[in-house]
């Protein structure tokens, strides 16, 4: 049910407690649609921007998720987890375009603006209720496991678990994903790096649960999307 009244005929006929449960569900059903709705207007600003790194970046966030169910995350984690894995980037609206589409090295200035961007994600999802947690979780995409990242310099499971799921599939995305002066690496040599740096930068649980399952069906998300193992190299 959509609307936002319980029809006065039902609501004769119900128990006080059914009506209530009827009430609370109408009140999920519309967070849930508002959460949606959130997360698409967000999602096309960072088309608007091209930001979005192309085809492999959904299917990156459903591993994330895959990821999230393996470590037991409760649902309301898993949810933040969604709208963390599809938004951690939406801070780089912030971040001027001269730096955005770069093809060489940023200075360190550069590189200092650039890393603003997980904290203006977090400032403009925290003003939106309900959005909070995810965030926070924004807010550490980028902390390293050796406590060597940013913001805050945080490490191990001082990192919120979201953050450390979202960390090792942005990185694997942006492996992967080809840019206008660069190709993406090809899977193989993904996983080598992502393996390499599994301990030090990522958490090697989530890289571990991460290649268990997302390996096996990487080639054919990869021919799906068009990009061969050769012609990725
Ligand atoms: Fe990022």
């Amino acid at each position: 049910m959509s609307n936002n009244h319980i029809p006065a005929l039902m609501e004769g006929s119900l128990s006080f407690g059914a009506l209530e449960s009827l009430r609370i569900k109408q009140l999920e059903e519309q967070s849930s649609a508002l959460r949606n709705s959130v997360i698409c207007a967000f999602n096309q600003l960072l088309d608007l921007k091209d930001l979005n790194t192309g085809v492999h970046s959904t299917r990156l966030a459903e591993w994330g998720m895959r990821v999230g169910l393996e470590l037991g995350l409760e649902e309301v984690e898993l949810q933040n987890l969604e709208v963390a894995a599809l938004l951690h980037d939406i801070g780089k609206v912030g971040v001027p375009d001269a730096i955005l589409r770069k093809p060489e090295r940023l200075d360190p200035e550069e590189y200092a603006l650039m890393k603003r961007h997980s904290e203006y994600g977090w400032a403009v999802l925290r003003m939106l209720p309900g959005f909070e947690r995810a965030a926070l979780d924004i807010l550490h995409h980028h902390e390293s496991f050796d406590g060597k990242g940013y913001p805050a310099g945080l490490k191990d499971t001082e990192i919120p678990v979201v953050s450390r799921i979202v960390c090792v599939i942005d990185s694997f995305d942006a492996m992967v994903s080809s840019r206008p002066y660069r190709k993406g690496l090809p899977y193989e040599e993904a996983v080598r790096r992502l393996t390499e740096a599994s301990g030090t930068q990522f958490d090697p649980v989530v890289v571990r649960t991460f290649l268990s399952f997302a390996q096996a069906e990487m080639s054919t998300v990869f021919a799906a999307a068009g990009t061969s193992v050769s012609s990725a190299l």
